[in-house]
């Protein structure tokens, strides 16, 4: 079964081909370097990008592939969520190809496309052993899920303000260091050598010991009051960076390992584009082996957004999916 996926909720445009679950080719087009000097995504720009980017990235995932349209079955697109003009770039899209080629159109949720991204790969991926804790960490979204089959997500922590991903930005965009944050934060926070790191705020951990939601907006404020009273030395900055992370990697390591303790469940996948930060990989790498936990990361080239994730699951709902095969073409 050959498999269209695309994905445009935010600001990546993106197709690929799935071959019975293998990734016969997953090709991403960026419009970030024009959100750069904004330091976030603008979502006018972003819209206007996927419609000028999106037959051409198709295109290109057709070639890569070997495969031509009528090879196709099925095409699968980001439904929800992301930003509307973004989303209905590819949803217009994925359904005027389903009506030209008489092919059914399914729609899928990306942050549940991120947390299965862990299982993806060349060869056809291994597949998910429920239940597990999937968990999302990215530009949008930072939350826990305890997933008992593949159309059971039940969410059981979430951020109550910003994301993960988010927090990285707005700081790195506080320092000027550029936009997206979170890879320069990482560059910059590895050059740091001193012993003298600042301690920022660990919100949500004290309230309880059961608590597995996150909060990173008093973070973000604690950086910036700390940024403006210093001496906004380059050091300084390169301290700051260093010392942010550990607080965000600390906090999401805790809430993880807690919601591993309170559901007992052993398995965990982690998805989305923080996940691409070797200190996260590796501290997980480590609750892992210390608690008994089958760890399941996405390859590097599935962290961020692609549209190979939401094949994929747009293929499982539609080969064993009862409750969220959702047809987008009313003629289906
Ligand atoms: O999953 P993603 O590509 O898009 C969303 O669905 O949001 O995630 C983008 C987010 C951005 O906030 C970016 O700064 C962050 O992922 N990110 C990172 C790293 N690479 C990307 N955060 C920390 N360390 C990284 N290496
Ligand atoms: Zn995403």
């Amino acid at each position: 079964m050959v498999t269209l996926g695309i994905e445009t909720s935010c600001d990546e445009t993106a197709a690929a081909i799935i071959f019975d679950g293998a990734v016969l080719s997953s090709r991403v087009s960026s419009s970030v370097l024009l959100h750069a000097k904004y330091g976030g995504v603008v979502p006018e720009i972003a819209s206007r990008y996927h419609v000028e980017y999106i037959s051409r990235v198709c295109k290109l995932a057709l070639k890569d592939a070997g495969k031509k349209l009528a090879d196709v079955d099925l095409v699968a697109v980001t439904e929800t969520p992301g930003l509307p003009g973004s989303l209905l770039v590819g949803i217009a899209f994925a359904k005027a190809v389903g009506f030209a080629g008489d092919i059914p159109v399914i729609g899928v949720n990306h942050v549940d496309a991120h947390i299965l991204s862990c299982f993806l790969d060349r060869r056809g991926g291994s597949q998910p052993i429920f239940p597990f804790l999937g968990v999302v960490i990215s530009g949008g979204h930072t939350s826990i899920y305890h997933c008992e089959s593949l159309e059971d997500f039940h969410l059981i922590g979430r951020t109550k303000d910003d994301a993960a991903g988010e927090a990285f930005d707005k700081v790195a965009k506080m320092l000027d260091l550029g936009y997206p944050g979170g890879p320069i934060i990482e560059k910059r926070a590895a050059e740091f050598k001193g012993k003298d790191e600042i301690h920022f705020p660990r919100a949500l951990l004290n309230v309880s010991r059961d608590n597995i939601d996150f909060s990173f907006s008093g973070i973000k404020t604690a950086v910036m009051y700390y940024w403006r009273s210093s001496s906004k030395t380059e050091k300084e900055k390169t301290k700051v960076c260093f010392s942010f992370q550990e607080a965000i990697v600390d906090v999401v390591e805790k809430k993880i390992s807690r919601a591993a303790r309170l559901t007992g469940v052993k398995r965990l996948a982690v998805g989305g584009g923080v996940i691409n930060n070797a200190l996260f990989r590796g501290r997980l790498k480590v609750l892992s082996e210390k608690n008994k936990i089958e760890l399941y990361l996405p390859k590097k080239e599935y962290c961020g957004d692609n549209a190979a994730m939401v094949a994929s699951l747009g293929e499982k709902y539609f080969k064993y999916g009862k409750k969220k095969k959702h047809f987008l073409n009313e003629e289906v």
